[in-house]
């Protein structure tokens, strides 16, 4: 049974006996995350939704240190390559089966430019995506990305019987918790992680008003601390 650790914001580890996969490793300057990166024992997939730094986060120290392969759609992948990293470029709606299972980017609406970083390097404009990993063929997790809410997201339903959905509901830059709670209804998870909130002021949200609504539905959900660990 696969475990998922939050690191708060949007950084989740999926990881069984054999698999250890990241998604959005915002672990350095993220201030709500308990972990410091060098502490990170083993990493072989890095998937990232988009290139803006509270996602791309550490992919590169970690990809470099563990030798881990980079998944992320075409213009960002192509520029960790030219930066010394394994890759593997995705576009949106595309899939691909890796050692760990089934991967689809999905749709996310969202901006695709990015800031410079420190070292002065600059991410290439780049598609948003969101992920559905299909883990092992046995448990099925949708990471949204940063995202707005959008009607597409029903067929997500159709296609997938997802087990966990971890939504966005910040606000200002994403779905807040009113728009999240109508891609719950659609989506028919069985548990929903709320995530990208109160790391920053800005994104100030109680995720309390998002479990209520998700419950009073039928699906459960899960407000996880930076830190946490559940199996699913
Ligand atoms: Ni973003
Ligand atoms: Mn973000």
């Amino acid at each position: 049974m696969p475990t998922l650790k939050y690191y708060g914001h949007s950084a989740f580890r999926i990881q069984d006996e054999k698999h250890t996969v990241f998604i959005d490793p915002f672990i350095t300057g993220n201030p709500v995350c308990p972990s410091k990166v060098e502490e990170i024992r083993a990493c072989h997939y890095i998937l990232v939704t988009h290139g803006h730094a509270d996602h791309l986060g550490d992919t590169e120290f970690l990809a470099k240190k563990h030798d881990a392969t980079v998944i992320a759609t075409w213009e960002l992948a192509m520029w960790l390559k030219k930066r010394g990293l394994k890759v593997h470029p995705l576009g949106a709606g595309g899939g691909y089966e890796f050692p760990f299972g089934r991967v689809k980017a999905t749709l996310a609406f969202h901006g695709c430019g990015a800031d410079p970083r420190e070292d002065g390097s600059v991410p290439p404009p780049n598609t948003p995506v969101g992920y559905v990993v299909q883990w092992g063929k046995t448990k099925t997790l949708y990471h949204a990305g940063d995202t707005a809410l959008y009607g597409d997201m029903k067929l997500l339903a159709e296609d997938y019987d997802l087990d966990v959905a971890c939504l966005p509901i910040g606000d200002n830059f994403t779905m807040g918790v009113a728009d999240a709670n109508k891609a719950a209804e659609w989506l028919k998870a069985k548990t929903y992680v709320p995530m990208h909130y109160n790391t920053f002021e800005i994104i100030k949200a109680d995720p309390l008003n998002f479990a209520f609504h998700v419950e009073k539905h039928g699906a459960k959900c899960k407000v996880m601390s930076p830190g946490e660990k559940i199996t699913f």
